[in-house]
């Protein structure tokens, strides 16, 4: 399905879990344009400030790996990669965690607005589909279609649980369950651009959908 390309930017918000990526990537590849999953870059913040021992949760730290970090998007054969510092991070960036130290690290004025100006500029060069938490309220407010992307907490935490398990961690489901809801609270509380649904957004919930139910609904949304 090839739909008019011109300024097409769709923005996907929602808690973890839910399913965005999964669905920007059936998106990307059903209307022939790029996705761009934003949390991989507070992903790639939070693997170089836990290399470099310092806390994602300290405002100076989380400062410095922010303003030293060289990061970049790239986007190729249907696949999102992050480059940080030169070196390609995308497999490493996929653990519990990393998933606790993006949200730690995503909370800080300096990290938000650097990372919300390279976004922007992937965003001005071409037609986009992107996922986050603030793509529709604040990345890209002029986004033709935004949703918003939930799904039960339980039934969130399992599909992570799974994911984890086929990559062999020893975590525990209750480890999994416990990490999300703190970091559900994180991300929808703190004081800049918390995960909100925006009032123009379309709301979508994947608690009882396969992946196809999903994309369908998406696709019928977009016209
Ligand atoms: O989408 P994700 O699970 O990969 O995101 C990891 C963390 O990054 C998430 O808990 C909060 C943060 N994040 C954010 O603050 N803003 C975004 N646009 C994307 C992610």
């Amino acid at each position: 399905m090839k739909k008019d390309l011109k300024n097409l930017v769709i923005a996907i918000d929602g808690p973890a879990g839910a399913g965005k990526t999964t669905v920007a990537k059936a998106l990307a590849s059903r209307l022939e344009i790029p996705y761009f999953s934003t949390g991989a870059m507070y992903r790639a913040l939070a693997l170089k400030c836990l290399r470099s021992g310092k806390n994602p949760e300290n405002k100076d730290d989380a400062e410095q790996i922010a303003k030293s970090a060289k990061l970049s998007l790239k986007y190729a054969n249907g696949k999102q990669s992050v480059i940080l510092d030169g070196e390609d991070v995308t497999d490493m960036l996929y653990s519990d965690q990393i998933s606790v130290g993006a949200s730690q690290i995503s909370v800080h004025k300096y990290v938000r607005e650097k990372m919300v100006d390279i976004q922007r500029q992937v965003a001005n060069q071409q037609n986009v589909i992107m996922d986050g938490r603030d793509i529709g309220s604040v990345v890209l407010p002029m986004a033709k279609y935004k949703f918003y992307l939930d799904a039960d907490v339980n039934v969130r935490a399992k599909r992570r649980y799974d994911e984890l398990l086929s990559k062999g961690s020893q975590i525990s489901f209750e480890e999994v369950l416990q990490d999300m809801k703190e970091r559900d609270f994180r991300d929808k509380n703190r004081d800049i651009s918390p995960l909100i649904v925006c009032d123009d957004a379309v709301v979508i919930d994947s608690t009882n959908l396969s992946v196809e139910q999903v994309v369908d609904e998406f696709i019928s949304k977009i016209k």
